[in-house]
């Protein structure tokens, strides 16, 4: 039983990232190392971060890595650690701290991983906690603020005060303080002085994940191989056909526009489905979505980019004995 007059507890879980980034250039944005701050620590700088948890905030290290370094080892255990916070009465929400190279990638993978009936929040900074103007400990906040927020619900992420959803966020500035962006679909809310509102007017309710019944054998799971392959101009299918011979089990295709594939890659790609291969094409748009693709050898990846179509396929593959 959680004792009523007692705030849940918010779960900071860190993996490292340019919000635990340090330069040894005072005040530098850039040329730094990332990941090297232990989440204790950042949450020791941020005034008022203990009281906006209620009182109750706990730490985790779960890595301390450069996100563009994500392995299936770390996905593995970050998964995992957040299921059982999740299945803990006394536990309200979970933050992640995370790097921005790879966060719409984790945030996929847990999305469709874990039964997320409470807040599971990622946050990150773009530039280092040494920065003389650091955007982290106000993301920090934010993300605490909005796993506390009630009607919260599902992995949400949060940076440069917006809110987007797992399916639809993306990196897209490799600079900005609001990189981030969820195309046209827009962002789920933003956070207004320390208040979460989202955007129309509710909140967002999470889909049961597809995935959750891998969860307790993901640790010592074989991630089946899946690469991601483009189509552009001038493609051939020789890389294609050597991801066959390698033993790949899955290939997705950043294809062209609404899902088109240079012709040649188009027939290289038939060869892959005969000998076994699972194929999925996702569009290299960076805005829209592309149409259902029908009569055709492979599936669309359901408006997924390439990078969380890879995810997915993964995650279905594994489902095979
Ligand atoms: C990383 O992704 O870990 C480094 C870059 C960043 O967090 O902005």
């Amino acid at each position: 039983m959680v004792q009523a007059d007692m705030a849940r507890k918010i779960l900071v879980l860190g993996t490292g990232g340019t919000i635990a980034g340090t330069s040894s250039v005072a005040g530098a944005n850039v040329g730094y190392t990332a990941g090297q701050i232990g989440v204790q620590q950042l949450l020791a700088a941020v005034p008022g971060l203990a009281q906006a948890a209620g009182g109750n905030l706990e730490a985790e290290q779960i890595a301390q890595i450069d996100s563009k370094d994500m392995d299936f080892a770390v996905w593995a255990s970050l998964a995992q650690r957040c299921a059982a916070h999740l299945a803990d009465p006394r536990v309200g929400g979970i933050v992640i701290t995370h790097g921005t190279d790879t966060l719409e990638e984790t945030a996929w993978l847990l999305h469709s991983l874990l039964d997320a009936s409470k807040p599971v929040v990622l946050t990150c900074a773009m530039r280092p906690a040494t920065a003389l103007v650091p955007d982290g400990p106000q993301n920090l906040l934010d993300a605490v603020v909005l796993a506390t927020e009630p009607s919260a619900r599902g992995v949400l992420m949060v940076a440069a005060g917006v809110i987007h959803g797992a399916r639809e966020v993306s990196k897209v500035h490799p600079l900005r303080l609001d990189a981030f962006a969820s195309g046209d679909a827009g962002p789920l809310g933003w956070m207004d002085a320390g208040l979460v509102r989202w955007a129309h007017g509710r909140a967002p309710q999470p889909a049961t994940p597809p995935h959750a019944a891998l969860l307790p054998g993901l640790g010592a799971a074989a991630w089946p191989r899946v690469e991601v392959i483009m189509s552009h101009a001038g493609a051939d299918g020789a890389l294609v056909d050597w991801l066959v011979d390698k033993g790949v089990q899955g290939i997705v295709v950043a294809a062209t526009g609404n899902g088109t594939l240079h012709q040649t890659l188009e027939t290289a790609l038939a060869r892959a489905v005969a000998a076994g291969v699972a194929v999925r094409v996702a569009s290299r748009c960076a805005e829209g979505r592309m149409l259902d693709i029908r009569n055709a050898p492979w599936r669309d990846a359901g408006g997924l980019s390439p990078v969380k179509a890879r995810i997915s396929l993964m995650l279905e593959l594994m489902h095979r004995p």
